[in-house]
């Protein structure tokens, strides 16, 4: 019965291929059908392409360079390649879920945007374009500020944390003065960045005599495309022995920080167990180990291996999340295999946001989160509490 059913319709098959009308067809068929070209970055490093194409160059060097030699740079990839992924088989992956939870708050998956000064320079009015892009996908973002307008529309993202370098603590009132507006604006927390007490020299930016104001304004060219210069204009340079007109904030800030407010502290740019430490002491309610995207001090390797001496320390007491680097859904992998909480990008969402905006944010954090969840899929984990440091292996290049 079930060969005859079979034979049957082989030969309608062959009946329907032999039609001259579907042939004809078939060879009028003109190349693949067009799509929306937010669509088409098949990758997070398309987008990397595009956006290099379309950016003043001197923009692009600002976003793309790191500091100095640009060595923790180069080892944050580097440091992906070490860690080889241990898949298992034959467990129930139907379903992925990505949702993690983060401060009480559950997030829709567990890749976060990084604060990114100078967004102008990529885009106009970049900061809100991500937020936008930041509510469409349900992502968490580290706000640099200014984005209180799209959030109360509603077009902004739900969980956003109001991002300081701490200039705000020089004094108590000061820091009292920024609580409250923090906690007035619907911020759900602090993220204090602390590796940017001094700034790094950043020498492509130097050589193309880049000026900072650029990153408000954007990049302006005469009609020849020669830079233009106001007056007042400085150039980045080399050579200014470093000071800072104030004390720089310490642990003992962080502390003063800690008794004004009940929102989550989390730091930002820890590099070291002694300092996770120091944050679990501080009452913080979580780091972000960094390196600034490898822009300020140099020759700190990549943040992916000081991630375990961090994760170890924190004892899991707080959350330890970690950016730097990541480009695809099995760097994230990695590092939640390693012991992170949640993973930050910054240029990925820029690639996006200066190629199509709000709707190339979007596009990157949902390229993002799509290979995170087929990976996992393919290791056998079908929940992210699944993932264990089981499921990578240290490449030892000595075997
Ligand atoms: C153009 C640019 C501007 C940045 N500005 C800030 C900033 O204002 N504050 C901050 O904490 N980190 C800043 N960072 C660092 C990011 O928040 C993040 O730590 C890092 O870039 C992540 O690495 P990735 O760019 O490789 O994803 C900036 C990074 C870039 C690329």
């Amino acid at each position: 019965m079930k060969v005859d059913r079979r034979r049957a319709l082989r030969s309608l098959a062959q009946l329907f291929l032999a039609s001259p009308l579907l042939q004809q067809q078939m060879l009028r068929s003109q190349g693949p059908p067009k799509i929306d070209p937010v669509l088409e970055p098949a990758n997070i490093m398309d987008f990397a392409k595009l956006a290099q194409e379309k950016l003043d160059p001197v923009a692009w060097d600002y976003m793309a360079e790191g500091a100095s030699d640009e060595a923790a740079l180069r080892d944050a990839r580097k440091a992906f390649d070490r860690i080889i992924l241990r898949p298992r088989f034959l467990t129930d992956v139907h379903k992925i879920d990505i949702s993690i939870k983060l401060f009480g708050k559950t997030l829709r998956h567990p890749i976060f945007i990084d604060p990114a000064g100078g967004k102008n320079c990529f885009y106009p009015d970049g900061e809100n374009e991500v937020a936008k892009g930041a509510g469409e996908t349900d992502t968490l973002m580290i706000s640099n500020g200014g984005i209180e307008g799209v959030v109360k529309s509603g077009q902004g993202p739900k969980n956003w944390w109001q991002f300081t370098t701490g200039g705000e603590f020089r004094t108590e009132n000061a820091m009292l003065n920024f609580v409250e507006r923090v906690e007035d604006s619907g911020a759900s927390a602090i993220s204090f960045t602390v590796d940017i007490m001094h700034v790094s020299h950043r020498e492509r930016s130097i050589h193309n005599k880049f000026v900072r104001s650029w990153c408000d304004t954007g990049v302006p060219r005469d009609a020849q495309g020669n830079l233009i210069y106001k007056e007042g204009d400085e150039p980045w340079r080399t050579g200014g022995f470093p000071s800072r007109p104030f004390p720089t904030p310490t642990w003992d800030t962080v502390r003063k920080l800690r008794e004004l407010t009940d929102l989550p502290i989390i730091i930002k740019g820890i590099l070291t167990a002694e300092d996770t430490e120091m944050a679990v002491l501080s009452g913080m309610s979580g780091v972000v180990v960094s390196s600034h995207g490898a822009r300020q001090l140099d020759h700190v390797g990549g943040t992916l291996e000081a991630l375990p001496e961090c994760v170890q320390a924190a004892g899991g007491k707080i959350p330890v999340l970690i950016d730097g680097g990541f480009r695809r859904g099995s760097d994230v992998l990695k590092a939640l295999a390693l012991g992170a909480s949640a993973v930050g990008v910054a240029r990925p969402y820029l690639w996006g946001l200066c190629t199509f905006g709000q709707q190339g944010v979007a596009r990157v954090i949902e390229l993002l989160r799509t290979e995170l969840a087929l990976d996992m899929g393919m290791a056998g984990v079908a929940k992210i509490s699944d993932i264990d440091r089981k499921l990578v292996r240290i490449r030892d290049y000595t075997l």
